[in-house]
């Protein structure tokens, strides 16, 4: 019998329309477009308005999926969520998802692993296709960074931006689709990116809100260096296990945070910059978004039978690599 791989059959992407340029930013805190730019790669983020969250804008790139792959909402058997910034603590954003789309024979839950949070997604969904048991699987990812950033954080502020991508995972026996992850996590990477309040050690009181820990913290230096070497060596590993040498990459997808991330991981890879996806200029750090628009922004130049790595690192510490060979032609 033919394996059975879980193939991406289509894809949406989608930022809301409001744009905060480094020149606002300028306005906003001490900092400056040229050190934002040379120190980051970005130039503007998109930020969704108050009032709506996450799965407003996971909505809006399920319905430009749907158009890419026309799809009756009850055949869908499961939808996973991954974000940081949840519309609710509970229920799951995935549920509100699915009961806006009207997917009432889906189980959903949301996933959090922070800026890799598509990436084991994308692995879990794709181990349910494989299993045989479910046909087709939406998979979003979706963060409005913008809820948990403190804009008077120069170290932050410039970085985030909100937007969300969507996928349908299905069933694949030709030979595409998932083949290999290779993903960790480490615990002792919590103190250097997290956020303090709001959980069950710290929910939301005067003192949490007065002392600003309902905003993203991090370490920026300390996490620099371990993203750099930690998205190298995944793509490395990755690469070695499957016997793929830098020719047979169509593309690199990897994370958007930092350009210079991007750029090292790439260099180590052996990939030239036209073989890497690269967006974070006009959206900045989306979280669990940056690989489905990736995706979206370079669907017309994919082919079937492509090789893509994907890469991410994020809070958690978490992160890994995942090879896919792409299977649809937009
Ligand atoms: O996606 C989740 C994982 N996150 C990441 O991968 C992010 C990893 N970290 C980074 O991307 C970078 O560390 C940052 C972009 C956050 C910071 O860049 P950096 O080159 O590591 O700068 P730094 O933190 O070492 O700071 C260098 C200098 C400092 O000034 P002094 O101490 O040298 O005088 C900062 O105060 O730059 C200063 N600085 C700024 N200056 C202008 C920090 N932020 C800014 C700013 N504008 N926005």
């Amino acid at each position: 019998m033919a394996t059975i791989r879980a193939s991406i059959t289509g894809v949406g992407g989608y930022v809301p329309e409001h744009i905060l340029t480094n020149k606002d930013l300028e306005r906003m805190v001490d900092t400056n477009d040229e050190w934002i730019v040379t120190r980051t790669g970005i130039r503007e983020r998109h930020i969704l308005e108050k009032g709506k969250g996450s799965s407003h804008m996971a909505l809006q790139a399920i319905e430009r999926l749907m158009a890419m792959r026309p799809t009756n909402p009850l055949e869908i058997d499961a939808i996973i969520c991954c974000t940081t910034t949840p519309d609710y603590i509970f229920p799951a954003t995935a549920n509100l998802i699915g009961a806006a789309i009207g997917a009432t024979n889906a189980f959903g839950f949301d996933l959090q692993a922070a800026c890799s949070g598509f990436l084991y997604g994308l692995t879990v969904g794709a181990q349910m296709i494989e299993s045989g048991r479910y046909k087709k699987i939406l998979l979003v990812g979706a963060d409005k960074m913008s809820s948990i950033i403190n804009y008077e954080d120069r170290t932050t502020c410039i970085i985030f931006g909100d937007g969300a991508g969507a996928v349908f995972l299905e069933p694949d026996t030709s030979g595409n689709g998932f083949i290999d992850a290779y993903l960790r996590s480490d615990g002792n990477g919590a103190e250097y990116l997290h956020m303090k309040g709001g959980g069950s050690v710290r929910p939301a009181s005067i003192e949490t809100v007065t002392n600003k820990e309902h905003y993203v913290y991090q370490e920026g230096a300390i996490v620099f260096k371990f993203a750099v070497t930690k998205m190298a060596e995944a793509v490395e590993t990755i690469m070695r296990n499957n016997h793929l040498r830098a020719e047979d990459i169509a593309f690199l997808v990897p994370h958007q945070a930092n350009k210079r991330i991007i750029d090292a991981t790439a260099e180590r890879a052996g990939l030239p910059p036209e073989k890497v996806m690269l967006n974070i200029d006009r959206y900045g750090n989306t979280t669990n978004a940056t690989l489905p628009l990736c995706l979206w922004d370079y669907r017309h130049q994919l082919k079937k039978g492509d090789n893509l790595i994907f890469a991410a690192f994020g809070g958690g510490f978490t992160w890994g690599a995942v090879y896919l060979k792409w299977a649809i032609e937009v």
